[in-house]
């Protein structure tokens, strides 16, 4: 259709993406042969059974839990720097084809230490993407070193000082800090000590904030964690107050259309409160998340808001600038975007 001419040729920048969670069923089988991972008993889950049936569950998911279930056991076939490298390239191959300009990755680090993955393994193939991915398609990218909440914040903080040990920060290996997995019960105030320690330290801060979480997951992130962004941020409209403040604030709020839908946050795209935010100024991106997982990229993103909202040209350049001046990327690269 006309409109999603006009969306792919729109440049778009992504900022809320797992690089695990582009891990598609294909590629997910393929690893688990050549590194010889043993995949759940099909008599317990038949639904590792062929790439048909595992397609077919991701369609059923009840609840972010129900998801993390199968995206954990989906990374566990990441063994080596070259695992991490292919399925980078593959995601940024598909952004750049979706068109995107810009991405900001999300890792999950203590997913792969916790399983016995050097951590530099992994940023060291993602990078190796980055470098690739920029010279053949002239895509930049930045990588967000997320914290997984259902670990301890000792945990938390042992990944962080590796990181910062590396002189990942410091030479912007790695743009900034993110928190993510399942929220309902693990507050904001958990991870407080590590978020001082990045403010202290002039690292950048997101947070997963209002995807299952009410609105004070992300009044909290704000309050507690010093976050510049908000991940999900959904439920900011429950709190008139604090979508003002957010509003006022400037602050990026990277939504998730199909992931919300596919993770019951929502019935369907219509409810997402896209209208609430651009009536309220609420600086917002559209994202893609688990695209392997949700069946859907950033344009599928895309198509399915205009679907359901029907935006103006206006409002869609809103979005494309928005995205632009909220990105962590460096002050000459946004001027060539905007
Ligand atoms: N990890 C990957 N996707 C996520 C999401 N939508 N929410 C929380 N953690 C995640
Ligand atoms: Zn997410």
């Amino acid at each position: 259709s006309e409109a999603h001419f006009f969306l792919h040729d729109l440049p778009k920048c992504e900022h809320h993406l797992h690089i695990e969670g582009s891990l598609s069923p294909a590629l997910l089988f393929r690893l688990a042969k050549s590194n010889n991972i043993i995949l759940p008993d099909p008599a317990k889950d038949d639904s590792f059974v062929s790439i048909e049936a595992l397609e077919s569950r991701y369609e059923r998911f009840t609840s972010l839990n129900d998801f993390l279930h199968y995206y954990f056991i989906g990374m566990s076939v990441l063994i080596t720097a070259s695992d991490f490298e292919s399925l980078a390239y593959e995601y940024f191959a598909r952004a750049h084809s979706d068109g995107v300009h810009h991405a900001e990755i999300s890792f999950d680090p203590q997913a792969h230490t916790e399983r016995g993955i050097a951590y530099n393994t992994v940023v060291t193939g993602l990078v190796a993407a980055q470098v690739r991915a920029e010279k053949h398609f002239g895509l930049t990218s930045k990588l967000i070193l997320c914290f997984l909440r259902n670990l301890s914040a000792d945990n938390a903080d042992v990944i962080y000082k590796e990181a910062v040990a590396l002189g990942h920060f410091s030479v912007g290996t790695v743009a900034g800090i993110g928190l993510d997995g399942s929220e309902v019960g693990f507050p904001p105030e958990i991870f407080r000590g590590v978020y001082e320690q990045a403010v202290s330290a002039g690292i950048r801060r997101t947070a997963h904030a209002g995807e299952e979480g009410d609105s004070t997951y992300v009044s909290r992130a704000l309050d507690v964690c010093k976050t510049e962004r908000i991940d999900h941020g959904i439920r900011l409209v429950e709190d008139e107050e604090l979508l003002k403040r957010v509003a006022a604030d400037k602050t990026l709020v990277t939504v998730c259309p199909l992931s919300n839908v596919r993770l019951r946050c929502v019935s369907k795209v219509a409810e997402l409160p896209i209208r609430r935010f651009l009536d309220e100024g609420v600086r917002f991106s559209l994202n893609s998340d688990d695209p392997a997982y949700f069946s859907g990229y950033i344009l599928d993103n895309y198509c399915a808001v205009q679907k359901a909202f029907n935006l103006s040209l206006k409002e869609w350049g809103f979005i494309a600038v928005v995205a632009i001046e909220g990105s962590w990327c460096d002050a000459d690269r946004k001027k060539v975007l905007l």
